[in-house]
């Protein structure tokens, strides 16, 4: 039984329920990285209480065999940190790019010359010019995105690449018995935000590895894809010509 749910149990008897607090700033993962910011003032690891919360996947082995000195890089939604420590010190400009304001503020008081931060309202990003990225990537993202946003951020992926480029980014199929026995036990754990009358949603988008592949070939990309073991991720390797 989920917090939520025994919380409602709890409740119910009195005609309440337990609902998260909704104001149109606060983005999903806020409130982690709100803790992380604070073990970090202390003297700690930012990133300790992004792994409690949501585990500690082994994608590093993805990212460092593409870097090399000086490198032009982009990442949408770096939160506070996990893959970023990986790549900020091979990078010459590092554009972070969140939708959350919490983690734009964290960055931004870094100060750190090297990094410029989007605060992306949608999934075009103007400010970085056209050819100018060695490596795009994006960890634990996409997996919550409808697929009209993956669509959007691999289309500009595509225009900022350099000519043999990559964009390096994990994504769910649900194409198999795995996948989906993955699927409904998740989603028979996530709190509904709402009314119990609502259908119960999961903070998850599950997508094909066709439905990725075509489009990411659509646009120009080639396509190269490995099923990860943790939690049924995959990771694919978009190459632009
Ligand atoms: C689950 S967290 C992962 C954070 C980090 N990549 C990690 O693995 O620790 C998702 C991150 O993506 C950001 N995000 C989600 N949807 C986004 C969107 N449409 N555009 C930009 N950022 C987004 C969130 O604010 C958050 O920083």
């Amino acid at each position: 039984m989920s917090k939520k749910q025994l919380a409602d149990a709890l409740l119910r008897p009195f005609g309440l329920e337990l609902r998260r607090r909704t104001d149109h700033e606060e983005k999903p993962w806020d409130h982690t990285f709100r803790r992380g910011i604070r073990d970090e003032e202390k003297g700690g690891d930012p990133n300790d209480a992004v792994s409690d919360a949501w585990g500690k996947p082994e994608w590093a082995k993805y990212i460092v065999p593409h870097l090399r000195d000086n490198m032009t890089i982009c990442e949408i939604g770096p939160g506070v940190g996990r893959w970023t420590k990986h790549v900020i010190d091979k990078s010459k400009k590092l554009y972070l790019v969140d939708y959350s304001k919490v983690v734009c503020d964290y960055w931004r008081a870094k100060g750190d010359p090297r990094i410029e931060v989007i605060q992306s309202l949608n999934t075009r990003l103007p400010q970085i010019p056209e050819g100018s990225i060695d490596l795009f990537m994006s960890f634990d993202v996409f997996v919550h995105m409808d697929i009209e946003i993956v669509y959007g951020y691999l289309e500009e992926a595509f225009r900022i690449l350099k000519p043999s480029g990559i964009a390096l980014i994990d994504y769910l199929s649900l194409d198999d018995d795995v996948s989906a026995r993955w699927f409904i036990k998740d989603l028979n754990k996530q709190d509904t935000y709402g009314s119990p009358d609502e259908v119960k949603r999961s903070i998850f988008r599950v997508h094909h590895k066709e439905t990725v592949q075509v489009l990411a070939e659509a646009i120009g990309f080639s396509f190269s894809n490995v099923r990860d073991t943790w939690h049924v991720h995959n990771i694919c390797t978009l190459t632009k010509p």
